[in-house]
């Protein structure tokens, strides 16, 4: 083909390829172009020169698919977050760059999972808002998708435990499969600094509802406004109450979803913007219909329920039991469930029928309520969304459900703040 050009194309060919290639050939300047039919000679320096371009052209786009491809999987990779959670033997927590491998026994590899992914510079710490043994809670100011917003960053300190590290994870991975609801703390995204992980959730202004009904006893905190205006609290019976509808809808979120929360508890909701009720801290969550716990653990008695506590399958079911409990802490602003009584008792007299008392500022029909979630048979514990329901109906009835008014000998609930740690 080469050779059937006539003698004005060739030397427009070799033209171009002197212009483009003019740094990588060395044609010597005294190099004519002749005619390549001129000599056998002429056309195989022709044929050598278009060869050496043909090579080097060929060799540099390789080399530049080679760069793009490394370059996107790492980018990819960046993404991915392997865990492994629920009740094998092994726990592995992955990085994509920087790998932690935590291992027990062999068990079968689970689905790596994506999560919405924070850079590090996008992240502005401020000050600790939340404290445990073996986590911190930060607030920070982070820039996502180019919006500057609060944002709560979760993170474990360096003497974590193993399965502290696999919980943490296991909240990512179910905070990343739930998805979005108004009544759950949503996630915001997650970054990996130096092996670390850190994740980002929604900013709750008013803090744990555990703490925010506990403050809202004004006869202790300001006696002279509690008698002024006659009231036990400065929250009202309709704001209690849509707490407790608040925390029913993103219940029953939960459970459409399948996800079983486990420690569902005043202390584990927050208070966002409006006073809006979130759930949070999934950390011992779990997508099954039915989660028997194999390890031993600190657990919350007090909220618990009586197949829970006998043999530890959580269930829906023993979620709502868990919100009766909740809303009891709600009437009675903060108190302890079962103050006074030790765990060893509770084991004994919950399976013998024993149940907590009306609160005296409570409604019968709230009571009732919480008595359906208390019943000895799980089935027969209504569904979230038969309490959300319910909830809606007594709000809209607009009622004083929960009595804040200041009667004669008016104490508050106790607390008994060494009881309430497992
Ligand atoms: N404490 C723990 N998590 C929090 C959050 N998301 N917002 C405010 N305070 C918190």
């Amino acid at each position: 083909l080469l050779a059937s050009l006539p003698g004005s194309d060739w030397s427009l060919v070799l033209m171009c390829v002197e212009s483009l290639c003019g740094v990588l050939l060395p044609v010597a300047p005294s190099m004519e172009i002749r005619n390549p039919h001129s000599t056998g000679m002429d056309q195989q320096l022709i044929l050598a020169i278009i060869g050496s371009v043909s090579v080097t052209c060929f060799t540099i786009i390789v080399a530049l698919l080679a760069l793009f491809c490394i370059k996107k999987n790492l980018f990819s990779r960046k993404r991915m977050f392997t865990y492994q959670s629920g009740s094998g033997e092994e726990t592995i927590l992955q990085f994509s760059s920087g790998t932690l491998t935590l291992t027990r026994r062999p068990r079968p590899q689970t689905e790596p999972f994506s999560y919405p992914i924070l850079e590090w510079a996008d992240i502005k710490f401020e000050d600790v808002i939340g404290e445990g043994n073996f986590g911190q809670v930060i607030k920070a100011i982070i820039k996502k998708d180019g919006v500057r917003m609060n944002a709560a960053v979760k993170m474990l300190k360096e003497f974590a435990s193993e399965n502290d590290h696999r919980d943490f994870a296991g909240e990512l991975e179910v905070l990343c499969k739930l998805g979005h609801h108004q009544n759950i703390i949503n996630l915001l995204g997650a970054c990996e600094n130096r092996g670390y992980l850190y994740i980002a959730i929604e900013y709750a202004p008013y803090g744990n509802l555990l703490d925010f009904l506990r403050k809202s006893r004004v006869l202790e905190t300001d006696p002279v406004f509690a008698k002024e205006h006659g009231t036990a609290s400065t929250l009202t019976s309709q704001q209690l109450l849509q707490f407790a509808s608040d925390v029913a809808k993103g219940m029953q979120y939960l459970s459409e979803k399948q996800f079983i929360h486990r420690d569902l508890a005043a202390r584990n909701i927050l208070v966002g913007e409006n006073l809006e009720a979130k759930i949070a801290d999934f950390g011992l969550s779990r997508g099954e219909e039915v989660y028997v716990k194999k390890t031993m653990g600190r657990l919350p008695v007090r909220w618990m329920a009586i197949e829970s506590l006998n043999y530890s399958v959580y269930t829906t079911k023993s979620d709502v039991w868990s919100f009766g409990v909740l809303l009891w802490e709600i009437v009675s602003l903060g108190g302890t469930p079962y103050c006074g009584m030790t765990c060893a008792e509770l084991y004994e007299k919950l399976p013998q029928g024993y149940r907590m008392e009306k609160p005296r500022n409570c409604d019968d029909e709230v009571y009732d309520l919480m008595r359906q979630c208390w019943r000895d048979r799980p089935y027969e514990r209504p569904p979230f969304t038969q309490i959300s329901l319910h909830l809606i109906r007594m709000l809209e009835a607009r009622k004083a459900y929960v009595n804040m008014a200041l009667f004669e000998n008016f104490t508050y609930a106790g607390i008994d703040a060494t009881a309430e740690e497992a």
